[in-house]
């Protein structure tokens, strides 16, 4: 169906574990700024970073998708984010432009919507309310990838991945957390389903105490496997009692919403 992917975020923690499965499936270009460890065989590697234009421009050619996941995955300082996550984002788009590419998936966050209360259940039309400079870059990915769209026809997914981790850490992760497989299983049904059109997708798990409703996405037909209710007792116990007053604790980015998230130290 594809003659070749491009993932960007290659080297990171969610590229590591999707290259083997994704070119198991389709030809991959993998990209980061970090080296790509043991390129399997038939995979190309690029090492260049999403802001060099150029670079993009030639990394994108030959693809006719796209999986961004290449960013400052944390806070950053206003003009980091600027350079990886915003004009780096811009340059996969319009490169998958010129490149004629089908499909992009962009990796958005819950940080995107960060600022609802936990109490709130959101879908797939909430609007953005981000929690960092992090977060505001993640609803530009997501606003670029509508105009492409509308505009130009390129069909677009902004996962607004919650926790993905081998596991939930923390309470809050028993809502947000998403394994590894069903988002290898949510990124191939916005691969293969036969229509795509522009979805915003909720990274989760069947977690039984999940805050956001994919029910507008039904659709694509991805039905997660996991639930992270299964970690719920362990953590429980390992946890402190949540002050309800903590933005950490009220709204759905956790710490991100306080005054100090944590920082990517370059
Ligand atoms: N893991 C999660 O829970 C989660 C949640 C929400 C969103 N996301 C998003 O998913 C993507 C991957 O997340 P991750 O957990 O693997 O993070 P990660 O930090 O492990 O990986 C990000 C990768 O992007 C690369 N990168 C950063 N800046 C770059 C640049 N300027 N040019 C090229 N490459 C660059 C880094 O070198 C790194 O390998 C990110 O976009 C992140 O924002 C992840």
């Amino acid at each position: 169906m594809y003659k070749r992917i491009l993932l960007t975020g290659a080297a990171g923690m969610l590229g590591t574990y999707l290259r083997p499965h994704l070119h198991k499936r389709w030809p991959l270009r993998s990209m980061d700024v970090k080296p790509v460890e043991k390129p399997m065989k038939g995979e190309e590697v690029v090492v260049a970073d999403v802001a060099d234009r150029p670079a993009v421009f030639k990394a994108v050619k030959g693809c006719d998708a796209v999986l961004h996941f290449g960013a400052i995955s944390i806070e950053g300082e206003f003009d980091q984010i600027l350079q990886s996550n915003i004009l780096g984002t811009y340059n996969v788009f319009e490169g998958a432009r010129r490149a004629r590419a089908k499909r992009v998936i962009f990796a958005s966050s819950n940080h995107a919507i960060g600022y609802y209360p936990r109490e709130r259940k959101i879908d797939s039309d909430a609007q953005p309310r981000p929690d960092t400079y992090y977060g505001v870059s993640k609803a530009f990915g997501e606003a670029l990838g509508s105009m492409y769209w509308s505009k130009y026809g390129i069909e677009h997914a902004s996962l607004r991945i919650g926790t993905a981790r081998p596991e939930p850490v923390d309470r809050r992760g028993l809502s947000t957390w998403q394994s590894f497989p069903d988002l290898l299983q949510l990124i191939c049904r916005c691969l293969e389903a036969q229509r795509l059109g522009f979805a915003v997708v909720y990274g989760q798990s069947n977690n039984d105490r999940a805050w956001w409703d994919n029910s507008k996405v039904a659709y694509l037909g991805y039905k997660p496997k996991d639930n992270a209710e299964k970690f719920a007792e362990k953590i429980w116990a390992g946890t402190k009692d949540d002050d309800p007053n903590d933005p950490a604790v009220k709204f759905m980015g956790g710490i991100f919403c306080t005054k100090n998230p944590p920082k990517w130290q370059g």
